[in-house]
């Protein structure tokens, strides 16, 4: 039988503590094991981006990372992306530009652009395509999401950082 660990993870400010398979995925423990299943899963082989989700600050791909390689740290999901005054500047940005269809991708494209524009913004739609060439999305054709980037960018420190316009 598989050994098993106990793993603890902090996860959007909550501790999420479970004993699981040593070979557990980061997304497995999110999705299986803590009911977390806005970080979708598509191909396990760390190329869609679909599962990115933020380690210690840093996007990974959570189907390529252990969960017993995440012990102890701190992962940010979409789940916590919105906040008691309504959704982040992101996702508000998605909606407005329907930078989604199906929105099988959108959880990961969301947690690879919380890191991008939470380091820098004011980027050339050259850096905004090259950021999200990562990630994989079968429904749009990547304009609208462009867009709702350029918004994001713009929109992000009167919400984020809480800058007065
Ligand atoms: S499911 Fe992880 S990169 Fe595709
Ligand atoms: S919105 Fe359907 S895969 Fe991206």
């Amino acid at each position: 039988m598989e050994s098993e660990r106990l793993v603890q993870i902090e996860v959007n400010g909550a501790l999420c503590r479970s004993s699981v398979p040593v070979r557990t995925s980061l997304a497995d423990f999110l999705r299986e094991h803590h009911g977390l299943t806005g970080t979708h899963v598509g191909c396990e082989h760390g190329v869609c981006g679909a599962c990115t989700v933020l380690l210690d600050g840093r996007s990974v791909r959570s189907c390529i990372v252990l969960a017993v390689g995440a012990d102890g740290s701190r992962v940010d999901t979409v789940e916590g992306l919105a906040g008691d005054d309504g959704m982040h500047p992101l996702q508000e940005a998605f909606q407005q530009h329907h930078g989604l269809q199906c929105g099988f991708c959108t959880p990961g494209f969301l947690m690879t652009l919380v890191e991008v524009l939470g380091e820098r913004r004011g980027l050339a739609d050259e850096e905004i395509r090259d950021a999200i060439s990562g990630n994989v999305c079968r429904c749009t054709g990547y304009q609208g999401i462009v867009e709702a980037v350029r918004t994001a960018d713009r929109t992000w420190e009167r919400r984020v950082d809480g800058d007065a316009e």
